[in-house]
């Protein structure tokens, strides 16, 4: 009884609230509940390459399509070109950023914040602006920076 004790004493909130079976969703509406905005710091300052060749980021090869890494939504667009932006909307800081192909910009799944490809708001949700990163090719690796 002791030991049950000690190790629930010693767990972290994370582990604690799983051991009670809290997961996915509800485990984000619990760490939500005092407020959601600034629950999860932005990463900005990334420096990386892909392998275009490696099957995982078979989506860039279609124009239209998009992968996230490193919690940046790399884009092939629609005009042929690549894009990244972090894929923390500035609205509320929830990962919610994709590429909407249908309007080469990108827009939020959480509630709606829409970007153009240079970060700039489109609607009111958006107005904070989206973080983008410089994208470089060589070859078939493609850097993703700033
Ligand atoms: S987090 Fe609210 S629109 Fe993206």
């Amino acid at each position: 009884m002791l030991h049950h004790a000690a190790s629930f004493f010693f767990m972290n909130r994370n582990e604690f609230l799983k051991k009670l079976g809290f997961k996915g969703a509800a485990l984000m509406a619990l760490y939500c509940s005092g407020g959601c905005e600034h629950h999860l710091p932005p990463v900005y300052d990334i420096d990386f390459t892909i392998d275009l060749t490696n099957s995982e980021y078979a989506s860039l090869k279609i124009k239209g399509g998009f992968v996230v890494v490193n919690y940046v939504v790399i884009v092939y667009t629609t005009d042929g070109k690549f894009a990244a932006a972090t894929v923390y909307c500035s609205h509320q800081y929830l990962p919610g950023i994709e590429y909407d192909y249908s309007r080469n910009i990108y827009s939020c799944s959480e509630h709606g914040a829409e970007f153009d490809l240079s970060g700039k708001g489109l609607n009111d949700r958006g107005k904070n602006g989206l973080k983008i990163y410089q994208t470089s090719l060589k070859g078939n690796t493609l850097r993703v920076y700033g």
